[in-house]
């Protein structure tokens, strides 16, 4: 297979709040595991991600804890790399948008639009608030969806997604101090996006079999519906001020920011990369992993601005998901719905992480909303890491001890009958459908096919029954679906690694005794090479079974809540 480059890109996640399982499933989960199966296929591949950490989320939140900005957004930058560290994300780097080179970096884009006549400047009457003696920007007032009806923050509907701006809200209010704003004039910078529209419609167009479809038809719909001149300056100060005669006492919008971020990461890892895959014209490619209100963003206006910078390449595939909900609820923070992250951090919190990363993975919510709930959180730990994985990989490292005295010997050619067929077949054509669909981030797909392996593998045991077969004094026989079994446990192994790379790894080394890491870079050209005439080491349960009891106790442990104020004691 030819070799590729490629650069993931995560969402990143405002400073305000802690991750919560939504947004692991929604991308960081999906991009990691995509990011080590690139490795494994001997893809050259990097993975970036930080803090979005300007604008008014920031602002709002260290008012509230009474605690300098700057402070804050270094604090949350430690707690979130903590805990994807935690879950064993693997970022090459996490960083944030408050770095010098970030701000460079949208400087020089911006002047790149500006210089390309994407960019001009107006009045417009803003909504104001005269208790609070602002322009009331983004997250400062909130009001009637005009969508849907409910409560919305100016910048953005949390219930049905819709991207607004705060002249759209009905029954505006301050949120700082519940006073109904007034209509006041006010100077700002916009981007020109209705000139762009037409290259964004082609560039789009090129994404129509690349694209997931619900990503494809949302950026198709946003694009059909039409663009306003977009305002990209806020009259805040926390932020990236605005290089342009007038203007200096303004910021740069977040999300014209944020994503130049991706750039600036990328930059801050290696100069080298940087211009590898953002600047130079070639076959690299950058992938975005973004939850499902991200998709406008990464689908239309971010692949708009790299347009207008006639400069920068734009990513070649957005893997944007859909919503993981949580017991038939939306994941809520206010509500206290949904399984918090930052529980993980708690010394006490022992929950196994790589089960718990392999229930996550059943949940990303790739085609469409998922569901986490605690039973089937349950169920699939016993019932296919446990029962179906575990249960295999357990029994064959014990029967090749028992009957084999741990080495595995055999002159295996071809199947000899149906059942070795059977197996025969599906280790040598399943493994490479597995990488098809880690290729195509179809992760949950990948995860599902390597259940499947392991059922063969526990059917081939059961059919070839080697215990009888032992008793009967057929070597042979034991030999042949031992063998089988042995290198269905290696693939499995292989396969099942992004998603749970520290069991994987122990069971490769310590029960397969293969050394080296079943991670290691171009492990994948080997995948159907066979292993013989080797010798395993004593067997040792992988995966425990849960009862009550302990699906109570890690409930409590995930479920004890911890916000930013707990870490900031
Ligand atoms: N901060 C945004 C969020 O948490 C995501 C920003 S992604 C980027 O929803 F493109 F701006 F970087
Ligand atoms: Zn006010």
């Amino acid at each position: 297979m030819k070799k590729e480059n490629i650069l993931i890109t995560v969402a990143l996640p405002y400073v305000n709040g802690l991750p919560h399982v939504g947004h692991i499933v929604g991308s960081h989960l999906p991009a990691d595991i995509y990011h080590r199966f690139n490795i494994q296929a001997g893809n050259q591949t990097f993975m970036i991600g930080g803090m979005d950490s300007h604008g008014t989320p920031a602002v709002i939140d260290a008012k509230r804890l009474n605690i300098d900005i700057e402070y804050f957004v270094d604090k949350m930058k430690e707690l979130h790399s903590k805990i994807y560290k935690k879950l064993n994300i693997s970022y090459d780097i996490f960083s944030t948008t408050h770095t010098k080179t970030h701000f460079e970096e949208t400087q020089e884009f911006f002047n790149l639009l500006n210089e390309h006549g994407y960019i001009s400047t107006g009045s417009t009457k803003r909504l104001y608030c005269e208790t609070c003696k602002m322009f009331l920007a983004d997250r400062f007032v909130e009001g009637t969806c005009p969508y849907c009806g409910k409560t919305a923050n100016g910048d953005e509907c949390e219930h049905c997604c819709h991207t607004l701006s705060t002249d759209m809200l009905k029954n505006p209010k301050c949120k700082t101090c519940g006073t109904t704003p007034i209509l006041k004039e006010n100077t700002e910078v916009f981007l020109d996006l209705p000139s762009l529209q037409k290259d964004l419609d082609k560039f789009v167009e090129t994404k129509r079999n690349i694209w997931r479809p619900t990503v494809f038809s949302e950026a198709k719909r946003l694009i059909n519906e039409g663009f306003n001149k977009r305002s990209i300056s806020r009259d805040i100060n926390w932020g990236i001020p605005i290089n342009l005669k007038g203007f200096e006492d303004k910021v740069f919008y977040i999300w014209f920011e944020a994503p130049i971020g991706y750039l600036s990461i990328t930059k801050e890892l290696s100069k080298a990369i940087y211009n590898d895959f953002w600047v130079e014209k070639n076959d690299n490619k950058i992938v975005h992993f973004v939850g499902k209100d991200n998709i406008q963003f990464h689908g239309t206006f971010f692949p708009a601005m790299v347009i207008g910078s006639k400069k920068f390449n734009n990513a070649y595939n957005l893997a944007g998901n859909c919503f993981a909900n949580y017991e038939g609820q939306k994941i809520s923070k206010s509500k206290r719905v949904g399984v918090f992250c930052g529980s993980l951090l708690d010394p006490n919190c022992n929950v196994d992480i790589d089960v718990f990363r392999a229930y996550l993975t059943t949940i990303i919510p790739e085609k469409k909303d998922t569901e986490f709930t605690w039973a089937d959180f349950k169920q699939n730990t016993n019932a296919e890491l446990a029962n179906k994985l575990g249960n295999f990989f357990n029994r064959t490292i014990n029967m090749i001890n028992s009957y084999l005295g741990g080495v595995v010997e055999c002159d295996f050619k071809e199947p000899q009958n149906d059942v070795e067929k059977v197996a025969f077949d599906l280790l040598n054509t399943l493994p490479n459908e597995i990488c098809e669909s880690y290729k195509n981030i179809e992760i949950k797909d990948a995860y599902k096919k390597i259940m499947q392996l392991a059922s063969a593998g526990n059917t081939l045991l059961e059919q070839s029954a080697p215990w009888a077969k032992y008793k009967e004094g057929d070597l042979e026989s034991v030999k042949r679906t031992l063998y089988l079994a042995l290198n269905f446990a290696r693939v499995i192994t292989i396969l099942f690694a992004p998603i749970c790379p520290s069991k994987m790894t122990e069971f490769y080394n310590n029960q397969l005794n293969i050394s080296g890491s079943p991670l290691e870079s171009g492990i994948l050209e080997h995948i159907n090479e066979k292993i013989n005439n080797h010798k395993v080491n004593a067997p040792s349960p992988l995966f425990p079974r849960w009862d009550d009891k302990t699906l109570e106790t890690i409930k409590s442990e995930l479920l004890n809540f911890k916000d930013v104020e707990d870490f900031l004691k």
